[in-house]
């Protein structure tokens, strides 16, 4: 089949080149002709593992190609995938314009019948509205709804091998249209799930907003646990072994990021509360988040006070391991709340520093590598879990700072190893470790019998 894919960024490319890897002809459209050109040299734009080679792969053999004439692309094209930014709008719902615009496009141009597959995340009733704008066009253009699961650091992975895919149609042609597109994903026996448009728009927001919900309900737990004496890790086995719990998005740290939590939430809150239902359970999930990362910085700053000029380490900027994702990271706010508490930051992270570099810009120091980082500061402050920061020698890193500070944002490292080097371990919703002692009894299992 050929397919056109509009929006080239971390799920236009994903599914573009995974389509293609599926046997479709895929062409990429992007309004960013910087993007569309390295792309054209076999480049991917975004670090994302498994990606170049599946591009240059698909290229090679014929099937994968950029461009950024939109009109060419619908005249080449059966099936228009929509996947441009649905970032957040000032008032808390979803900014529109963007897919609004491709659909306005589409309507002046479309030459012949086609199905539009809506991908970018959009509130409940965007298909509708779409809809009635296609409804003028010259022919029909079949309207449905394929909302994306992939996460980045594993998105080829996730979307070759989905738990699911959810099928939104109004009608038995558009449902057809998505079998037949999706068809050899089937025949490995991927499950699918076909219910109404609106349907399928809102099992995307719910499935964002549940996850969301478990970050911040075992976040403010640990707000608890620290201030009785408790452990969240060991809460966290507890809880997440009972079958009906399960482990997944239960671990307590500096609160979510990225470009879809946030926003979804605010979108389903701005969307309830359209229709005149208070949202009072989704609207504590973002309020619980953005303490979560502030507790943390203002943790850091308190361990520091009276220290004379203050130096910090922030290991890890994207919003989680595996990316260059900088959008809404947990480390934006946090090296904010330390730089304004007069802490000179220096900060390393494997995959976003550039992406970083435009949003921080000179308030912080960019290093080469951990210990470029870590020397001669008096705190270490890990936001991003990378397995680089995991698997750090510490008694090299104590040998080369000056104070004994670390601030463990994301409960990942081997606590007594840090303890061992003489250093003093910060966890989240854990107890403190000072230096040399280890944790009794953490999270042992006990044998039954
Ligand atoms: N990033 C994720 O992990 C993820 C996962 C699932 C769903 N989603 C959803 O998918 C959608 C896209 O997200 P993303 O992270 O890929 O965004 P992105 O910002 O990385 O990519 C969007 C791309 O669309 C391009 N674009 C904008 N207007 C265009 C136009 N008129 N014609 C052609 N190209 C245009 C932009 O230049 C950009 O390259 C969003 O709705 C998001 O919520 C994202």
């Amino acid at each position: 089949m050929n397919i056109s894919v509009i929006g080239c960024g971390y799920v236009g490319l994903v599914s573009g080149a995974c389509l293609a890897s599926l046997g479709h002809h895929v062409m990429g459209v992007d309004v960013d002709q910087a993007r569309v050109e390295s792309l054209a040299r076999g480049e991917s734009p975004i670090y994302e593992p498994g990606l170049s080679e599946l591009i240059l792969a698909q290229h090679a053999q014929g099937r994968l190609c950029f461009t950024t004439d939109i009109g060419r692309a619908f005249r080449e094209s059966e099936t228009i995938f929509i996947a441009v930014g649905t970032p957040p709008a000032p008032s808390g719902g979803a900014d529109l314009r963007m897919l609004f615009s491709v659909v306005d496009d589409l309507v002046r141009m479309v030459d012949g019948p086609k199905t539009l597959v809506i991908k970018s995340t959009v509130p409940p009733g965007t298909g509708e509205q779409v809809a009635a704008r296609t409804a003028a066009a010259r022919y029909p253009i079949e309207v449905v709804n394929n909302p994306e699961f992939l996460r980045e650091g594993t998105a080829v992975q996730d979307f070759l091998h989905p738990d699911r895919m959810i099928f939104g149609a109004n009608s038995p042609r558009g449902l057809e249209a998505l079998r037949e597109i999706f068809q050899p994903l089937i025949d490995r026996g991927y499950a699918i799930f076909s219910m109404s448009r609106q349907s399928a728009e809102l099992t995307k927001f719910a499935a964002n907003a549940m996850l969301a919900m478990r970050v911040s309900f075992i976040n403010e737990l640990s707000l608890l646990a620290s201030a009785i004496g408790a452990d969240i890790e060991s809460v966290r086995v507890g809880i997440g072994t009972d079958r009906r719990i399960g482990p997944s998005f239960l671990k307590a740290g500096v609160g979510y990021g990225g470009s879809c939590f946030p926003k979804d939430v605010a979108a389903l809150e701005y969307q309830m509360r359209q229709v005149g239902i208070e949202p009072c359970l989704v609207a504590g999930v973002e309020k619980v988040n953005q303490r979560q990362k502030l507790i943390f910085a203002q943790r850091v700053l308190a361990a520091l006070q009276g220290v004379q000029h203050p130096q910090v380490a922030l290991w890890g900027l994207a919003f989680k391991p595996d990316t260059d994702d900088m959008r809404e990271s947990p480390s934006i706010p946090i090296a904010r709340t330390l730089a304004a508490g007069g802490v000179a930051l220096r900060v390393y992270d494997p995959q976003a520093m550039d992406n970083a570099r435009k949003i921080l810009g000179d308030a912080v120091q960019w290093s080469r590598d951990v210990e470029d980082c870590t020397r001669g500061v008096d705190a270490i402050a890990l936001v991003t879990d990378w397995p680089i920061f995991i698997t750090q020698n510490w008694a090299r890193m104590a040998a080369i700072m000056r104070g004994k500070h670390v601030f463990d944002g994301r409960n990942c490292l081997a606590s007594g190893k840090v303890a061992a080097a003489g250093l003093y371990y910060h966890a989240v919703g854990r107890p403190e470790l000072a230096p040399g002692a280890g944790r009794p009894g953490s999270m042992g299992v006990i044998p039954s019998g």
